[in-house]
């Protein structure tokens, strides 16, 4: 079987690539716990493929990396590339962008998601990018998914990521919709 490395230790990514990619016969490996990849990358495909690009050459097999956050437009965009840095844990991280955002009426924000393959011998295969749209609740809400999914409330569904099932999840989210751009190159890259 083919083996494809999975350029991250977000435990919720991985499981959501796992499902991505449960129509193809892979074998899907996590990034190595000894390895640690800096993000000095200036946007999401810039820290992709710097993922992809380490963890390809450091465990000789193809990688596959993301670089996701969530974007607040009375934010400036923030905390962008940023989202995994803004604080400790992701009850922090939810505290602070709420309260960034008190009094704000302005609640737009989307997701965006950066996808990079690269080879061990140092070529990138493909790079795609993915976006979902939505408003920043006032309190979390729902149990499901990780990281802000608890307050990014999807336009046009009146639920949070974190209220939708991994399948509804799955349908809107910006991983999958860089994912479908992907999956084209993936077929070529594994010959399937
Ligand atoms: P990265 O590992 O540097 O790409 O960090 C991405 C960060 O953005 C994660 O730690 C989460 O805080 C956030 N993030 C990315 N994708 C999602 C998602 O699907 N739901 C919720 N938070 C996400």
């Amino acid at each position: 079987m083919k083996t494809l490395v999975v350029a991250s230790k977000n435990k919720g990514k991985i499981k959501e690539f796992k499902r991505l990619l449960s129509d193809f016969s892979l074998l899907i490996k996590g990034q190595p716990e000894n390895l640690e990849v800096k993000e000095t990358g200036n946007t999401f495909s810039e820290n992709a493929r710097l993922k992809a690009l380490s963890v390809s050459r450091y465990s000789n097999e193809i990688a596959l990396a993301d670089d996701s956050g969530l974007c607040v437009e009375s934010l400036d965009g923030a905390p962008g590339i940023f989202s995994s840095r803004y604080a400790n844990s992701d009850f922090e991280r939810i505290s602070r962008l709420l309260k960034d955002l008190e009094g704000c009426s302005n609640r737009r924000a989307f997701f965006s998601c950066a996808l990079c393959i690269a080879s061990p011998i140092g070529e990138i295969l493909v790079e795609v990018e993915g976006r979902c749209d939505g408003l920043i609740v006032n309190k979390p809400r729902g149990k499901n998914g990780f990281g802000y999914d608890p307050i990014f409330e999807v336009l046009g569904t009146q639920l949070t990521f974190s209220e939708m099932s991994s399948y509804q999840k799955e349908v809107k989210s910006h991983r999958t919709d860089a994912f479908n751009k992907l999956v084209p190159e993936l077929k070529k890259i594994f010959n399937f």
